[in-house]
């Protein structure tokens, strides 16, 4: 278990206030100014050594995304950090945490992150939903610009800096990065087509940067204890501490930090004190949010809790919202509301994904209440390949998989209920 000393968020549960003074206790914006002095490549460089992926769901390696931003600007654009505060991925509760207990980690981090990029601004972007702790943000972010740690000057570095807040309406698609950005900007939060990357053409067409809230977070604990403490936990190409967040059937759900590539059962063990019912009791989980395919219980068991481990079982780490089902669960059920969430969502753009989410979510119901026959179980999975990969964002992907996920380790289930009907309809007729 991940010892008390190693902890990044050590407010998560706010037991203390969040505010300036007691950030600085906590040691937040201890010496900042001797931070930004090391320069933009020796931050960098430590981002890189710490092995950080991206937080948000893709995993993408932080330092490496950083460094494609360029070093100076030729035609006078200027550079932009956007960090992603949507969390609409259902599962998903740990960016909260963050922002409500500890905002002052995440300014500071815009701050050392922003000057490594060459950043005039960071754009937090948070959703809607998120009323209060958007009052938090913004309330951290007073008190930095009146102590002086950001706006001109920031932190005594010599560096220019502002933070924003913008809220969002509401909408999942906001939080895919470049939808976020057409957002910002004042349209309608549609994907756009890449290339050109942010990192090229952005906010505003200026070079920019998407980061979700805990990969930024985490960035000056990393500068100051080093990237080679970040890399001393978890496996290879796995490394860090991460926020989980466990929900459903376990004894007590909770957002807790962790070593990466912790094993599953010791995860729920020590934090949420087990399966309701027992270990016997449980169906299956939903390792990282709503959008990565369902494992089945004996395969997830002892599944290292990170990008490598839960790919190995055919899904994914996402943002690590953990959704454990037991025996309980209508898992076709269960499956289709999932559904039913990507089809509200689809923004509309792609044939494939407008059309495909809508249609996979009627077929879907059919095959909850057995209605469907047993060959749709087959065209549902074409339709979901069909859709996978055809589309201008990944929420055609975050669409197809949990349904492929049921398709495959739950098909007789399906079929038992085509069977269940057909004879009770049978019986009824007799
Ligand atoms: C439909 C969709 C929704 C997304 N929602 C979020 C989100 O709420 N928060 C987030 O950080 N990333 C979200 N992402 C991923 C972002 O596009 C982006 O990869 C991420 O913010 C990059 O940050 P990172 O490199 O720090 O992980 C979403 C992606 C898609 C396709
Ligand atoms: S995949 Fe869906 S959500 Fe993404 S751009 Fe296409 S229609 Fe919009």
């Amino acid at each position: 278990m991940l010892a008390d000393k190693d902890r990044i968020f050590t407010n998560l549960y706010g037991f203390q206030p969040w505010n300036l003074d007691a950030a600085q206790k906590r040691g937040d914006w201890d010496d900042t100014k001797a931070i930004i002095a090391r320069g933009q490549d020796a931050i960098i460089d430590e981002v890189k050594a710490s092995g950080l992926r991206g937080r948000g769901g893709a995993g993408f390696p932080t330092g490496m995304k950083w460094s494609f931003m360029p070093k100076e600007s030729k035609d006078g654009r200027p550079s932009f950090l956007v960090i992603n505060a949507d969390e609409s991925e259902p599962g998903s509760c740990k960016d909260r945490e963050i922002i409500r207990h500890d905002p002052h980690k995440l300014i500071e981090g815009a701050l050392i992150a922003g000057f490594a990029m060459r950043a005039r601004a960071a754009y937090i972007y948070i959703r809607g939903e998120y009323i209060r702790e958007a009052e938090t943000m913004q309330a951290a972010i007073d008190e930095a610009y009146e102590a002086g740690l950001i706006g001109k000057n920031a932190a005594k570095s010599g560096y220019d800096f502002d933070v924003f807040l913008h809220r969002g309406a509401g909408a999942y698609i906001c939080g895919e990065e470049t939808a976020m950005i057409e957002s910002l900007e004042g349209k309608k939060g549609q994907p756009r087509l890449k290339p050109p990357f942010p990192a090229g053409a952005g906010l505003y067409g200026c070079p920019t940067t998407v980061n979700n809230v805990e990969s930024i977070a985490v960035v000056p604990t990393i500068m100051r204890r080093g990237g080679a403490w970040f890399a001393s936990f978890g496996r290879e190409n796995n490394k860090g501490t991460k926020l989980f967040q466990i929900s459903g059937h376990v004894e007590k759900p909770c957002v807790v930090e962790e070593a990466m590539s912790i094993p599953f059962r010791e995860l729920i063990e020590k934090h949420c004190g087990g399966i309701t019912g027992g270990w016997d009791n449980l169906l299956a989980v939903i390792p990282g949010g709503s959008s990565v395919p369902l494992v089945p219980a004996e395969q997830i068991m002892d599944a290292p809790m990170d990008f490598d481990g839960l790919k190995e079982v055919g899904s994914g780490l996402g943002t690590a919202a953990v959704i454990v089902m037991d025996k309980s669960t209508d898992i076709v059920r269960a499956i289709s509301r999932i559904s039913y969430f990507y089809k509200h969502e689809s923004c509309g753009q792609c044939t494939p994904c407008r059309e495909g989410t809508g249609w996979m979510w009627r077929v879907m119901e059919r095959l909850r209440t057995g209605e469907a026959a047993v060959e749709e179980i087959d065209m549902l999975q074409q339709v979901t390949k069909q859709v996978e990969g055809h589309t201008i964002c990944a929420l055609g992907d975050a669409a197809a998989w949990p349904i492929q996920g049921l398709i495959k380790h739950f098909r007789p289930e399906m079929e038992r209920r085509i069977a269940e009907r057909e004879s009770a309809i049978r019986e009824a007729a007799e």
